[in-house]
């Protein structure tokens, strides 16, 4: 594991992108998976500014969504793909990028297919929720597990929904399982965020804890963490 600790918001940003963009570079047609979050919207805005310039394009990749929210009642108000049309506009939408979207009706087992067709996932960007959660792999969860339906945790529902109430919150997901993400080629991990120091502490100390998924992923081959220094400061 490479561990990438930085010191603001740009600093972040601009070291995940190198990391995607040198990815890209390296196999123009690979397939990654794209978080959703306040973590990787720096990320975001770099890749825009970036494929504005010329200097970076997905039109020959493959884009897996991670996860998606079952039952969300604003759907697609609030879904992950209005989330990436918002944050990665042409970087993604543009007719020529393949986006693999997980509708609410879709089955598991389809996601599945449409994986293996592709191959697998040469870079799983990844975020972490403030319970180690990694896509929607909540702790507790078959990390074992293939893409599934899950029982979103009081904790992600509270931190993703705090303004929203709650009969209007989702209360299950779809997520691309672990299997998937320990199996693709190359890992980037990003952490940031206030509500996410313990995660942050063990991950940063290699400490693999089965109740915290993304701890999971620490004995991957190709990871990379790009962590929010601030996080290792304690307060
Ligand atoms: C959601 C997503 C995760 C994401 C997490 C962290 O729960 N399913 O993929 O990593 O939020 O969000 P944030 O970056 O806002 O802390």
């Amino acid at each position: 594991m490479k561990l990438i600790t930085t010191e603001s918001h740009e600093e972040f940003a601009t070291m995940a992108a190198s990391i995607v963009m040198r990815k890209v570079a390296e196999k123009p047609d690979l397939a990654l998976t794209l978080p959703t979050g306040s973590t990787p919207l720096g990320l975001y805005e770099v890749l825009r500014r970036a494929e504005r310039g010329g200097d970076f394009s997905l039109e020959r990749a493959s884009v897996f969504m991670l996860d998606e929210y079952l039952d969300l009642p604003s759907y697609p108000e609030g879904s992950f793909v209005a989330f990436l049309r918002e944050n990665l506009g042409e970087v993604i939408f543009n007719g020529s990028t393949k986006l693999a979207t997980i509708n609410p009706s879709d089955r598991p087992d389809d996601y599945d297919r449409a994986l293996d067709a592709a191959n697998g996932l040469d870079l799983a960007v990844v975020g972490v929720g403030g319970n180690g959660h990694v896509g929607f792999n909540e702790p507790g969860d078959d990390l074992g597990a293939r893409t599934h339906v899950v029982d979103l945790h009081d904790d992600t529902l509270e931190a993703n929904f705090a303004d929203v109430a709650r009969e209007e919150r989702p209360t299950r997901a779809i997520t691309i399982g672990m299997a998937d993400l320990r199996s693709a080629r190359s890992m980037l991990m990003l952490v940031s965020g206030s509500n996410k120091h313990a995660v942050a502490e063990l991950l940063a100390a290699g400490i693999i804890d089965d109740r915290v998924p993304a701890t999971h992923l620490l004995d991957h081959d190709d990871l990379t963490i790009v962590m929010s220094g601030e996080l290792l400061r304690g307060v």
